[in-house]
C-alpha cells in the first residue's frame, strides 16, 4: 500500500524528469529541434545541401545504427538517402533526437516505426521500391494517437508525417503497423526484478517500472538494452552495466525516496571511458542522449537520491519487498500482466 500512497509523488517525479528530458537542452540543441517555430523542412534546406546530395550520392543499403531505431523496429537494414537528403546516419540521429521521447512514453508504438521509416527506410530488397519502403499510411494513423501527448508537452506532428501521401498496407510496399500495447499512463509504479542479464550480479536486484522515459514493457526495454552487448563486450567500462540497469530501471531503495537513477558521477566515469568506442562500434554517432550525464543527479544533490554501484544499504533486497507485499514469490508484482 506504500506503492500506492507513493504514486502521486512518483508520477510528478517522472513527469519532471520527462518534461526535463524534453526541456533540458542547450541552446545548440534547441537549434537542432526542428518542430521550434520553423518547419522541419524548411530547416533541413539550410543546413543540408538536399536535393543535389541525393541526386549525387548513389543510394545504399546500410545497418541501422541510431540507438532509438536500431533493433526495435523490425528491420535491420536502411536505405540512404532518405527523401529528405539525408545521406548519413548523423544527420538522421539528429533530426529524429528531439522525437525519441515520444517515442518511448507509451502514446503509441507505432511512432517509433513511423518516425524511423520516415528518415530510415527499410532497405527496399527485391521489392522493386525506390528509395526503400516507408511505412504505411495505417502505421501512420495509428502513430497519430501521439498528437494530443505532442502538443500537451509544446511539441507538434513533425509536419513531413502526411499520413495520406504514404501508401497502404495492402500495396505489400510499406512497412506495416505493429500492435499496440497497453499505455503506462495508469499503469501504478513497480518494483520488480531488473531481468536482464546485464543486470545479474548488481548490489541492486529491484528496478522500477516504468522508467522515466514511461517505458513500461520489460520487452521493450530489454530490446533497447540488448543493443548495448557490443560495447558491454568491448570491456570499455566495469560500470556500464551498472548505468544501463539503472538508467532503464532506475533501482528500488529502502530510502524515503523509493527509488534511485545512477549518481552523475558514475555516469561520467563511464562516459569517458566508453564514448569513443560507442562512437567507434556506431558510425561514428555521439554518446546516446538517454546516456547524457546532465540528466543524473549528482551524489551531492540533496533534492535527488543517487546510487553509486558500491551502495550494498541502500538497495531494497526481494526479501524486503516481499515482505511488504511490494512483490510477489517470484519477483513480480502481483497486480502485473
Ligand atoms: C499530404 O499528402 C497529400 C497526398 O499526397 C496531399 O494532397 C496533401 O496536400 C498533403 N498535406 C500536407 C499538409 O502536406
Amino acid at each position: 500500500m506504500k506503492v500506492a500512497k507513493d504514486f502521486k509523488l512518483i508520477s510528478c517525479l517522472i513527469i519532471i524528469l520527462c518534461l526535463l528530458e524534453l526541456t533540458n537542452c542547450d541552446t545548440r540543441r534547441r537549434q537542432r529541434r526542428p518542430n521550434r517555430r520553423r518547419r522541419p523542412n524548411s530547416r533541413r534546406r539550410t543546413t543540408l545541401p538536399t536535393t543535389t546530395a541525393a541526386n549525387s550520392t548513389p543510394g545504399r543499403c546500410e545497418r541501422i545504427v541510431v540507438p532509438m531505431c536500431r533493433g526495435l523496429v523490425g528491420y535491420r537494414r536502411t536505405y540512404l538517402p532518405n527523401e529528405f537528403g539525408h545521406t548519413t546516419q548523423m544527420q538522421v540521429y539528429q533530426s529524429l533526437e528531439y522525437l525519441w521521447p515520444f517515442m518511448d512514453i507509451g502514446c503509441s508504438r507505432n511512432f517509433r516505426v513511423l518516425a524511423c521509416g520516415m528518415y530510415l527506410p527499410k532497405c527496399p530488397g527485391n521489392t522493386g521500391v525506390e528509395g526503400g519502403l516507408k511505412p504505411c499510411k495505417e502505421t501512420c494513423k495509428r502513430a497519430r494517437r501521439c498528437r494530443a501527448k505532442m502538443r500537451e508537452l509544446q511539441s507538434q506532428w513533425p509536419t513531413d508525417f502526411n499520413c495520406t501521401a504514404l501508401l497502404p498496407r495492402k500495396s505489400k510496399k510499406c512497412i506495416p503497423p505493429v500492435s499496440e500495447r497497453p499505455r503506462c499512463a495508469n499503469q501504478h509504479i513497480k518494483c520488480q526484478r531488473n531481468e536482464h542479464d546485464f543486470c545479474q550480479g548488481l548490489n541492486f536486484q529491484l528496478g522500477m517500472l516504468p522508467n522515466m522515459f514511461l517505458q513500461c514493457s520489460k520487452q521493450d526495454i530489454h530490446r533497447e538494452l540488448d543493443e548495448y552487448r557490443v560495447l558491454i563486450d568491448s570491456g570499455c567500462s566495469e560500470h556500464l552495466a551498472f548505468l544501463l540497469c539503472g538508467i532503464y530501471q532506475p533501482f528500488c531503495t529502502r530510502a524515503e525516496n523509493p527509488f534511485a537513477l545512477p549518481c552523475r558521477e558514475i555516469c561520467e566515469l563511464v562516459k569517458s571511458d566508453c564514448e569513443s568506442t560507442y562512437s567507434r562500434l556506431h558510425g561514428g554517432l555521439p554518446w546516446p542522449g538517454k546516456l547524457q550525464c546532465h540528466r543524473y543527479p549528482l551524489s551531492t544533490d540533496e533534492l535527488w537520491l543517487c546510487a553509486m554501484p558500491g551502495d550494498t544499504s541502500l538497495a531494497l533486497t526481494p526479501e524486503e519487498a516481499l515482505a511488504n507485499g511490494e512483490i510477489s514469490e517470484n519477483g513480480e508484482n502481483s497486480e502485473n500482466q
